[in-house]
């Protein structure tokens, strides 16, 4: 059975944080979303200290074979999360990782110590890589600065600290040895290329924050090459994403060093692209291959 940090998942397939809406997916298709449930573990959308409403409409644009976002974070804020929607996601039938961003080491640490004590929860991510909030992104374009989050927040859980990476850097492998070396157990990556569209019939920008961030199949080669580089630099464990759509896609990533893979964009056309990417990659990926040598990509 694979297993991430300790997590035991059923199969190798979870989603990208804030592209599955699981609490509004059971409003509206009930408790068959519970029985037949995409994803081995579910990742929540990004929360915050406080609450966020996020940035202005428009905030999805779509472009050839990928879809641009500037959604900014919108969320209930720390209280709200562990109010309203934390007891709604752990009667989901897989482990809850719990997604998480700040601005600061401390504000980071109020979060990780509020969801690392909650029973419900099995792993945090530490979102340092939104490009479409303010000053989200600082953290993560910095190895020394993701390595010194790292030594403040690892004391405060005993529970697997996942690093999400930004690939809106020179050198991703670089922060990845950083979260290495602070006490991260995993890291996840691809987020979203920052990237900009303009409205063919205003001549305006197309998202209303003026550039948002890319995903869908046009960032794959991107993912794929990042994710050989994190994984050959640093000896974390790597949940890989970035345009994953079927069942050989997710193959690609596992040949390239990821030990999970996680589905995106494809849940927006799909919403139960999770479990029919785990179904094909049973099929897709060689049987006797090991994460590292299922495909040849030299
Ligand atoms: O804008 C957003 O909510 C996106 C978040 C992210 O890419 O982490």
């Amino acid at each position: 059975m694979p297993e991430l940090c300790g997590i035991s998942l059923a199969h190798r397939v979870i989603n990208a944080s804030g592209t599955y809406d699981a609490i509004a997916a059971r409003q509206v298709f009930g408790d068959a979303v519970l029985e037949e449930f995409p994803f081995a573990a579910f990742v929540s959308k990004t929360i915050t200290p406080e609450p966020r409403v996020g940035n202005a409409p428009r905030r999805i644009w779509e472009t050839p074979a990928g879809m641009l976002n500037s959604i900014g974070l919108p969320n209930k804020g720390l209280a709200g999360f562990l109010e309203q929607d934390l007891p709604r996601l752990a009667e989901l039938p897989v482990p809850l990782i719990v997604s998480v961003m700040a601005t600061s080491r401390p504000e980071f640490a109020k979060l990780v110590e509020a969801v690392g004590a909650r029973d419900e929860v099995a792993g945090i991510e530490l979102n340092v890589s939104c490009p479409n909030v303010h000053s989200g992104l600082i953290v993560g374009e910095q190895p020394a600065e993701t390595e010194a989050l790292l030594e403040t927040l690892r004391p405060l859980t005993a529970k697997p600290l996942i690093v999400k990476l930004t690939p809106n850097v020179a050198d991703p492998a670089a922060v990845a040895v950083g979260a290495e070396r602070g006490g991260a157990d995993a890291v996840s990556l691809i987020n979203t290329l920052k990237a900009s569209a303009f409205d063919p019939a205003t001549g305006t920008p197309a998202l209303a924050a003026g550039h948002g961030g890319l995903s869908g199949p046009a960032v794959r080669p991107v993912a794929v090459q990042q994710l050989r580089a994190v994984t050959a630099a640093a000896g974390l464990p790597a949940i890989g994403m970035g345009g994953i759509a079927s069942g050989v896609d997710a193959a690609e990533f596992l040949a390239a060093g990821a030990t999970l893979v996680a589905v995106g964009t494809e849940s927006f056309r799909d919403p139960k692209a999770g479990s029919r990417v785990a179904a094909e990659l049973d099929l897709a990926r060689p049987k006797e291959a090991t994460a590292h040598s299922a495909l040849d990509l030299e």
